[in-house]
């Protein structure tokens, strides 16, 4: 008998491990089960443990010493316990219990003992009355789930609208799906989804938000079947912005797993070419199987490193670069907790290496639209900035979302009008940054 706290604590157990998203965890762990039932609550448990892991791992250390020194098995099974109790209404005996008993199986009964005692103590530990006593900054994290270091940066970024982003990271995952024009009608799509779920409109024609769902959309046929694709509002809005037209040629120069590159084809009507470049063997192979089950023709794959790559003089060419993804907490808060300030840096300089790249390859005249799932000043308008002593800066129509920030932490960016920002708590999708770039 495996207890879905069993496959939670599993699955956490992965994703620190080895790096993955929620989702590709819960698929590894869960390969085997075939019960819905199973899937949707280890997803729900899963999801709403990783929004929150910093305060429960507040609560953990605070009573227990060895938390983050302790079996990873063992130190997440824990973690499940204490989200039982304090946060989802189970009464703290039965969740001490349940993990008593996995403990007891999977361990041994010094194990099984030493659970009891820490969970005890947890479910004692008054973590609010700690929250009062603490500076700003660390009540701020704890009491918004999100690391210390983003709350500084966005209290500077943005004031008191912090508060709020990191409220709507906190919200359930947003679903937005994109008709593949390639293979279905917008209206054929929305009337198949209507069976299965509540749909609102957006600015974009061909984009579609599920406001409630039977059937999540990805289970259904048409999804299989590659009629739609999940892809968020923001991330649709930059085919748009690239404005690709039929018969020319597209340079991609960070394309797997090929949400923007297959939008781009949609929008060529699978004519002239996209050639989709990525430097990760296993992202492009998915994305070719991706772009077979979308009908997508018109894409010469190259694995290769889009800092360098010479193709030739391209009319149109994307940046949709690495980034550090904090536009993306609410649909993948395993991120939050993924910080490095050093890969930053180095994220930062393959961006930059990346606008220079595609201003080499440009024909005179082309267009380059630089955009990120990220909400910091250095990756998005700094990095435009650099981009300006070589590009033109271009104006976004700003069909949704706001303009750029003008000045952060002493830096001034003059082009905050042209550029276009969407947040979580203003438009309800990921946070993203799009520019466009003219090479004269
Ligand atoms: C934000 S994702 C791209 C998303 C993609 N444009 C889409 O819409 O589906 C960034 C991609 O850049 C790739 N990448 C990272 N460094 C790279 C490099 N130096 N050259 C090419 N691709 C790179 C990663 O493997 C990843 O697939």
């Amino acid at each position: 008998m495996i207890y879905t706290q069993e496959l939670v604590a599993e699955v956490l157990k992965i994703i620190e491990e080895r790096k993955l998203s929620e989702k590709e965890a819960i698929k590894i762990c869960l390969n085997e089960i075939d019960d819905n039932s199973i899937w949707n609550s280890v997803h729900a448990y899963v999801f709403e443990i990783e929004k929150r892991l910093n305060l429960i791992d507040f609560i953990l250390s605070s009573v227990f010493r060895d938390f983050n020194r302790s079996n990873p098995l063992f130190k997440n099974l824990l973690r499940v316990g204490v989200y039982e109790m304090h946060f989802k209404g189970v009464h703290p005996a039965l969740a001490t219990d349940s993990i008593v008993r996995i403990v007891k199986e999977r361990f041994n009964l010094k194990f099984a003992s030493l659970a009891n005692a820490v969970l005890r103590k947890a479910e004692k530990f008054d973590y609010m009355g700690k929250l009062k006593k603490m500076s700003k900054i660390r009540r701020i994290s704890l009491e918004y789930w999100h690391p210390e270091w983003f709350v500084k940066y966005t209290l500077d970024l943005l004031g008191e609208d912090a508060l709020k982003l990191m409220e709507a990271n906190n919200e359930r995952q947003r679903i937005y799906v994109r008709v593949n024009e390639l293979k279905a009608s917008i209206e054929g799509v929305r009337r198949y989804l209507e069976k299965f779920a509540e749909l609102e409109e957006t600015p974009l024609e061909e984009v579609f938000k599920i406001v409630r769902y039977e059937r999540h959309p990805s289970v259904l046929e048409w999804h299989k079947e590659g009629k739609y694709v999940i892809q968020d509002l923001a991330s649709c809005y930059v085919a748009h912005v690239l404005n690709p037209q039929p018969d020319e040629i597209i340079l991609d120069l960070a394309s797997a797993p090929g949400l923007k590159a297959s939008h781009i084809a949609s929008m060529m009507e699978n004519r002239g070419i996209i050639i989709a470049v990525d430097n990760s063997a296993e992202r492009l192979e998915r994305m070719k199987a991706k772009m077979k089950q979308l009908g997508v023709k018109n894409i010469i794959y190259r694995l290769k490193d889009g800092c360098k790559i010479r193709v030739g003089d391209v009319d149109r060419v994307l940046i949709d670069p690495p980034c550090s993804s904090t536009g993306s907490f609410r649909n993948y808060p395993c991120i939050k907790w993924r910080f490095n300030e050093e890969l930053y840096y180095k994220t930062i300089k393959v961006q930059r290496k990346m606008l220079k790249n595609a201003f080499k390859n440009l024909k005179s005249g082309g267009i380059a639209v630089y955009s990120t799932c990220s909400i910091t000043f250095d990756e998005n308008e700094e990095n435009v900035m650099f981009a300006s002593e070589f590009f033109k800066v271009e104006e976004v129509k700003p069909l949704i979302g706001v303009r750029g920030i003008r000045n952060f932490r002493g830096k001034v960016f003059p082009f905050w009008d042209k550029v276009v920002r969407t947040f979580p708590h203003l438009h309800d999708c990921t946070g993203f940054f799009i520019s466009k770039l003219k090479r004269v």
